[in-house]
């Protein structure tokens, strides 16, 4: 057993917006996440990552905190928190928080107070005079929401940053105040039992100077040379390091890494700031070519390439296909047609590759992203701003609602489908944002009980990754002969070796694997010899 919990289990990210509603208001809440806790254990997850319960306005669902020590009353009490963390502890399972302190919501009592010049607060956030005599914002910088990342405020005369939406706004982490606030935060939470952070845009936090950003203004980042992976985000994360999280028994500090290299990862994981960090390359394997309006099919090969780097270089990775950001995997990496085959073959690569898995709330049983981009149902502030800017750009309804699709989060924030009933029993009202159209058929009443689903190849393969922990801690090596789209490789921990083939292409691809063992584990159960069918994944004990 390694001594970092983390090292050896796996994590599970609840959007308790959409996992499960208790009390039938349509909106998932602690008690429904107590009351799948078995649901969990059985699956065999062990690490429970929240995103934020915080109380919050919601502009962002909780992305935007205004009261950083309390819990949402939308999702319960901090008694209902309380008895999480024991229900949890009583099954040996772990919580981890969101800790979103880029910015604070607008809602925020620190910021209230802020916008009166002379009050402490005033310095808590990133507060400027514009430029041409105030009337435009002090620099060029471009929101990641889209638009300027500048909003006037009347009562002081002055614009405050926003890396985000206007009600997300930015804190100042110049101000020693800043730290201690959010110091004392960390350790509230760990007093309450938590395991540990997930840090939201860590790498955003700290802006080294103000200037103009280069690039163009269709960039959602421009100015990012000023606040990216800044030497003072560092610091703070060092001294984060040494004052509170060294001085946990055991703790997991997970970093999302907005355009994260492999050396500044290597630098926020080199030990004395976190655990690990979430980087983004893998997404784009993906991506638009015109600008932006036309995505380009998933190549399997610029896929595996980029995890391989990863793998290569970066001794422990966060290890994630889902988030509450993201389209569903097996829409986004997999393929419809081949539902069951793609959705056990990503499993696969996920529990078995070097680091830390994350599994998003459903990727267990392959829940898919809605059939199409619904106006009439979008939530997401991303595809709201995006249309503003794309609606006066003359191009075909279709094709700009299919650009909106993929940046609908929306998609991912869907209710969890527990059965084939009309709200997917997620609630027993009409839930806050729509079931998608497939919940008839994708669910985990019907694949409870059927040993070729994907949530028993995941409950399978959990189980016994548990009992081997050469696919967790061990080794990793590629083998550099695999075909295009094939991942082949060896996990290795003293004298246990096992050997992973996973085809992620839609076609079947020659190739005799040499090495003889026991089969553990397989996407399907058809095969030719020769070659790998669609999606054939195998799991080989040497
Ligand atoms: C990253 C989070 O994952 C996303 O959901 C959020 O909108 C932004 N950070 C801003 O907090």
């Amino acid at each position: 057993m390694s001594e970092k919990f983390y090292k050896d289990h796996v994590v599970y990210q609840i959007y308790p917006r959409s996992f499960c509603d208790s009390n039938s208001d349509g909106i998932g809440d602690l008690q429904g996440i107590i009351s799948k806790l078995d649901y969990l254990k059985d699956l065999g997850v062990d690490i429970l990552w929240l995103s934020p319960i915080y109380p919050s306005p919601n502009f962002d669902y909780g992305y935007d905190i205004s009261d950083y020590m309390d819990i949402n009353p939308e999702y319960g009490t901090m008694k209902d928190f309380d008895q999480l963390i024991e229900q949890a502890n009583k099954r040996e399972m772990k919580i981890v928080m969101d800790l979103v302190v880029n910015h604070t919501s607008s809602e925020h009592r620190w910021f209230k107070e802020s916008q009166n010049k002379g009050s402490p607060y005033h310095d808590y956030y990133i507060y400027k005079k514009g430029k041409k005599n105030n009337k435009k914002p002090p620099n060029n910088w471009t929101s990641n929401f889209m638009g300027e990342a500048w909003t006037y405020v009347d009562k002081c005369d002055e614009w405050y940053l926003h890396l985000f939406a206007p009600e997300q706004v930015d804190l100042n982490w110049k101000n020693e105040a800043v730290y201690q606030e959010v110091k004392k935060i960390l350790e509230f939470w760990y007093s309450k039992g938590v395991y540990g952070f997930r840090c939201d845009v860590i790498n955003q936090i700290y802006k080294t100077s103000l200037e103009d950003g280069k690039g163009n203004s269709l960039n959602r980042l421009k100015g990012g040379e000023h606040y990216i992976s800044q030497e003072g985000c560092h610091k703070i994360l060092n001294r984060f390091h040494n004052e509170v999280f060294s001085k946990q028994k055991d703790t997991m500090v997970v970093g999302e890494t907005v355009s994260i290299t492999i050396d500044q990862a290597k630098r926020f994981t080199s030990g004395d700031e976190i655990d690990m960090v979430f980087s983004f390359e893998h997404e784009d394997a993906p991506t638009y070519k015109l600008l932006p309006l036309v995505f380009k099919r998933f190549n399997p090969e610029r896929f595996k390439q980029i995890m391989i780097k990863w793998q290569k270089n970066i001794d422990w990775n966060a290890n994630y296909f889902e988030n509450h950001d993201q389209l569903r995997s097996i829409d986004h990496y997999g393929s419809r047609k081949y539902h069951k085959e793609s959705g056990k073959a990503l499993g696969m690569l996920l529990l078995t590759l070097r680091g830390t898995p994350f599994i998003f709330q459903g990727e267990e049983i392959g829940q898919l992203d809605y059939d199409e981009y619904d106006e009439k149902n979008v939530k997401d502030i991303v595809p709201i701003n995006i249309k503003k800017i794309i609606s006066k750009i003359p191009l075909p309804k279709k094709m700009k609602n299919n650009f909106l699709f993929h940046y609908d989060r929306d998609n991912a924030r869907a209710p969890f489908q527990w059965d084939k009933s009309i709200y997917a029993g997620f609630s027993s009202v009409e839930p806050w944002n729509k079931v998608t159209e497939t919940s008839a058929h994708i669910n985990y009443e019907l694949q409870k009980n059927d040993p070729d689903s994907i949530f028993n190849f995941y409950r399978d393969l959990l189980a016994y990754r548990k009992k081997n922990k050469a696919l967790s801690i061990g080794s990793i090596e590629f083998d550099p002969k695999a075909p295009k789209g094939v991942f082949a490789y060896y996990r290795t921990l003293n004298k246990d070796k096992f050997k992973v083939i996973i085809n992620l292409n839609k076609k079947e691809v020659k190739y005799i694997n040499l090495d003889i063992g026991e089969e553990i584990l397989k996407s399907r159960s058809d095969m030719k010899v020769g070659y790998l069918l669609p999606y054939e994944a195998v799991l080989i004990k040497l």
